[in-house]
């Protein structure tokens, strides 16, 4: 995948992270799906008083764009990190396992799942490696 497409992609979530609702984690994620016509998909994680009521921001993203007719996923990208950390992120955000599951429902097993801190500092992994052996029905 180009470079100038991941950075854009890390900028998109890295924007998107600021209208994270996250009052009870202070905990910011944000996610920027790709899809195979160069669309771009982003989501937040939104809390909820009802703490299981609350969404990632993975998940957040492929509803939006699986409400849009969006398909064939390329890649995402995922950044996240404590609130008091602004943009300053100091780790990578990996999916949690019900994002995990959620991506494989949607995304091929090649899909690129990119961890970024800054759009110069990512780790990229398919989503195979993060989720072998997946459940499929
Ligand atoms: N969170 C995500 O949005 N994505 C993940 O993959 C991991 C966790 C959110 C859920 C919750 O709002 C906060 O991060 C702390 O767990």
């Amino acid at each position: 995948m180009e470079k100038d497409i991941i950075r854009e992609l890390i900028k998109q979530a890295l924007a998107a992270r600021k209208n994270s609702y996250a009052p009870y984690s202070r905990f910011r994620v944000g996610a920027a799906l790709l899809d195979d016509r160069g669309r771009v998909f982003t989501g937040v994680n939104v809390e909820n008083a009802s703490y299981p009521a609350g969404l990632c921001a993975e998940r957040g993203a492929v509803a939006k764009a699986i409400s849009e007719g969006a398909a064939g996923f390329r890649a995402i990208a995922i950044v996240g990190g404590p609130d008091h950390e602004g943009d300053a992120l100091s780790s990578y955000c990996p999916p949690c396992g019900i994002c995990r599951q959620a991506l494989s429902e949607h995304c091929g097993k090649e899909m690129q799942v990119i961890l970024a801190r800054t759009p110069d500092d990512y780790s990229i992994y398919q989503l195979c490696e993060l989720l072998p052996l997946s459940f499929s029905l």
